[in-house]
């Protein structure tokens, strides 16, 4: 049976691990070429390793989504050696720093929102206007829970997230007649680098953070890598604008 990605290339940003890297290897697994994009080198080197290992062609271009630059470089590269972008995961992120709205530091909260929001529309920008040249594509953001609720102690984060379901519903509605969708993830608890930063690795703390979550345990990150290659596909053609929350039921 043929692959149903056969022909077609993935870009992921935030590939270097956890989320980005499952999703870089689910898109591998469907035939996709990939175009893996991150700050953290070594990292991004295994996952190209990875795609590989899964039969098909891969590539690390390290970009820091938050440089405009940065950012045109890394579309014009994929271009260049793959010819086109159809889907895109806008992914990288990172989690700052914990602490009240009175205290938050103001150079933590100027670099989460360049990074989780700027990055975002930095990255559509320039995937877009390739789009538009070849007729259509598909495009998924990270946001989380956190973008569709509050939560104490991470202002910048939720700002952020929150920035990326707004900008995803715009986009999705500018470009809906030209064959590009836009859409959203809001993961739950993801067990991945993120969480054992969050959490200082201890399994205690871990252990109380899945107990908490509806379902009783926490998300993997190929749960969250299946549903964007589900939004990637025909399956979801009639899809554009939509925040899925990928979450064991936390916003039920
Ligand atoms: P992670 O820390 O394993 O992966 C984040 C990746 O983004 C890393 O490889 C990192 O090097 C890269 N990155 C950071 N800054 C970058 C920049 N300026 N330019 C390019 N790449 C950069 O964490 P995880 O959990 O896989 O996070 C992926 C996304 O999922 C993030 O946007 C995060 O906010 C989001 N998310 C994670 C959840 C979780 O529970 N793990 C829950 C909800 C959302």
């Amino acid at each position: 049976m043929e692959l149903p990605f056969i022909g077609k290339v993935a870009l992921v940003t935030g590939a270097a691990s956890g989320i980005g890297r499952a999703s870089a290897l689910a898109f591998a697994r469907e035939g996709a070429k990939v175009v893996v994009a991150d700050v953290n080198v070594a990292g991004g080197e295994e996952t190209v390793a990875l795609c590989r290992a899964a039969n098909t062609d891969a590539i690390f271009v390290r970009c820091d989504v938050s440089q405009s630059n940065e950012v045109e470089q890394l579309i014009a590269q994929a271009v260049d050696t793959f010819g086109r972008i159809d889907f895109a995961h806008n992914n990288a992120g990172i989690e700052g720093v914990q602490a009240t709205l009175v205290d938050y530091p103001e150079e933590v909260w100027d670099r989460v929102i360049d990074i989780n929001l700027k990055g975002v529309w930095l990255c559509m920008k320039y995937e877009i206007r390739q789009m538009l040249q070849q007729g259509g594509g598909a495009i998924v953001n990270t946001s989380s829970v956190a973008g569709l609720s509050g939560s104490r102690g991470v202002l910048a984060y939720v700002a952020s997230k929150h920035g990326i379901v707004g900008i995803t519903k715009a986009a999705a509605l500018e470009y809906a007649r030209s064959g590009i969708r836009v859409n959203a993830i809001c993961p739950g608890t993801i067990h991945t680098a993120m969480i054992d930063r969050f959490t200082q690795g201890d399994p205690e703390v871990l252990a109380q953070f899945a107990e908490s979550e509806p379902i009783g345990r926490l998300g993997s990150p190929e749960e969250v890598a299946n549903s964007v290659v589900w939004l990637c596909s025909e399956k979801a053609s009639f899809i554009t604008g939509a925040t899925l929350p990928v979450d064991g039921g936390r916003l039920a």
